[in-house]
């Protein structure tokens, strides 16, 4: 009771110093009033806005009485005060931005051959020692197999350069590393060999073990990629979740807004189901995966589809819906390819010239995509996902409404950049960010608007829906989203669950 009365008073304090910072004035029922409200700082802004430096009671209670007000074009959600006490309001945040697999602020990349030399010498490099280390797996170098005796067995790791059907019908590879070359054969009749050999992608890194049969010529028996270890699934000490989120689209006319408007005030503990408050109570982390805005030019004919034809504009309105977020919640926010960032992968955090509006706001934090965070002592993997694009059209067994299917196949790769050169551009930083450096325990993910979830190798795979309706294109392509969803991970016991707002399933 004590500790409550001093939150509140910390609290109450809090608005006292916000206030006089905009050198203002508050009488002490308005900051009562206030106290109850998560996103004082936009109410007090906003109050402060109508020409006046005095906030008084009777003002604060004009503006939180005030619904469905027009904010730009977004609706202004109103937060119902609840008497919700949330346990992860009372736990400090435990999470660390690993900020060196982020490009945002480092990029160094001039364009030129040196660059892409580097990139795919590092590239190589990372994961040719992560193959090295296989048990019961000596790989020599290419140049040194010249020195093995016909038909031996023998290993050696590559990247593959270019892959054929021979006339005889095997399969042919041309492998490469730093120094020399060689063709792999996966014979016709060898079945398991051939079904694997359909998840190998140009410029794959593997690992071959192999006869020889001429020379820099050999019979594959066995490829592997680097991959992650088998590994038993790690959980936080806390009893606390993590919602995630993706493809907001805010400023298309298909945003849902009344869908996200009731996430928000679902987010902020209201709900009648005591059992459900205490579940949204646990809810520390919120991560949004990309696609925060529509944006404006990204594909053509996009502007008859904007409800917003102004990407600031767009920016605000997603910052209203933000600061309506509880503070006690930790938000990471990267981008997709709508968003107003460079399109090509690494993807740099959202400039601060669209972001201004949530400058004071200390638990909202944009990063880079892909990103990696460590929460609660587990490390989550962040990406939007504009690279598995090229994975669908190279390869015919993934389906774009089983994404987490096609997320596995990034972290058998270790490398979220598959083939170079193929739709999705990449610039070559000299360091390879696409790499995954370390063995995740989240991999989240958007962009397909489509949910999916996948437990790989100790690894809990998340693909994020959307918030906009099914759109016109996606109809062309038969494509069916999974509109309104959020995923809560219970990072104690790893249960991933479903709260639907669109509708259906198993909303209330
Ligand atoms: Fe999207």
């Amino acid at each position: 009771m004590k500790e409550n009365l001093v939150l509140e008073n910390s609290k109450e304090r809090e608005i006292i110093n916000y206030v006089s910072e905009k050198n203002a004035l508050i009488d002490s029922k308005a900051v009562e009033q206030l106290a109850a409200e998560e996103s004082f700082r936009e109410i007090i802004d906003e109050l402060l806005q109508e020409n006046s430096f005095l906030i008084t009671s009777e003002k604060v209670n004009t503006k939180l009485l005030k619904k469905d007000t027009k904010i730009g074009r977004v609706k202004e959600v109103i937060i119902k005060s609840t008497r919700f006490k949330a346990a992860a309001k009372e736990q400090e945040p435990n999470y660390k931005i690993l900020h060196e697999y982020d490009v945002t602020d480092q990029s160094s990349c001039e364009g030129n051959v040196k660059d892409f030399m580097m990139l795919f010498r590092d590239k190589f490099e990372f994961l040719s020692e992560i193959l090295k280390k296989r048990p019961q797996f000596s790989p020599k170098q290419i140049s040194k197999l010249s020195r093995v005796s016909k038909n031996s067995d023998t290993e050696f790791v590559g990247m593959v350069y270019r892959k054929w059907q021979t006339k005889n019908d095997h399969l042919a590879i041309e492998l490469e590393d730093n120094e020399a070359s060689c063709i792999v054969l996966i014979l016709k009749d060898d079945f398991k060999l051939n079904k694997l050999a359909e998840h190998l992608l140009l410029d794959d890194v593997i690992g071959v073990k192999a006869r020889k049969i001429g020379d820099e010529l050999f019979i594959a028996k066995e490829i592997f990629w680097p991959d992650l270890p088998q590994r038993p699934i790690k959980r936080a000490e806390r009893n606390l979740s993590i919602v995630g989120i993706s493809d907001l689209h805010v400023g298309s006319k298909l945003f849902l807004e009344k869908e996200f408007s009731n996430f928000i005030e679902w987010i902020n503990g209201n709900t009648d189901s005591e059992k459900e408050k205490e579940r949204i109570g646990r809810i520390k982390y919120l991560l949004i995966c990309g696609d925060n805005v529509d944006g404006v030019g990204v594909y053509p004919d996009q502007f008859d589809e904007l409800a917003i034809k102004d990407v600031f504009e767009q920016y605000d309105n997603l910052a209203e819906l933000m600061k309506k977020i509880p503070e006690y919640i930790e938000v990471f926010i990267i981008p997709g390819q709508h968003d107003a960032t460079r399109r090509a992968d690494p993807q740099p955090a959202i400039p601060k010239e669209f972001r201004k509006n949530l400058a004071g706001y200390g638990n909202i934090h944009f990063l880079g995509s892909p990103t990696w965070v460590t929460i609660e002592g587990l490390k989550c993997m962040l990406y939007h996902g504009a690279s598995l694009h090229d994975l669908y059209t190279s390869v015919n067994f993934l389906k774009a409404s089983e994404p987490q299917k096609a997320m596995a196949e990034l972290l058998k790769r270790r490398d979220i950049m598959i083939t170079y050169g193929l739709r999705q551009p990449y610039v070559p930083e000299k360091k390879d960010y696409m790499l995954i450096r370390e063995e995740p325990d989240f991999y989240f993910g958007g962009d397909m608007h489509h949910n999916g979830y996948d437990q790989y190798r100790g690894c809990s795979i998340i693909n994020c829906g959307t918030w906009q309706e099914r759109t016109e294109f996606q109809i062309q392509l038969g494509h069916i989203p999974t509109p309104g969803i959020a995923v809560e991970v219970d990072l104690n016991t790893r249960e991933i669950r479903e709260k639907q707002f669109y509708g259906g399933r198993n909303s209330k």
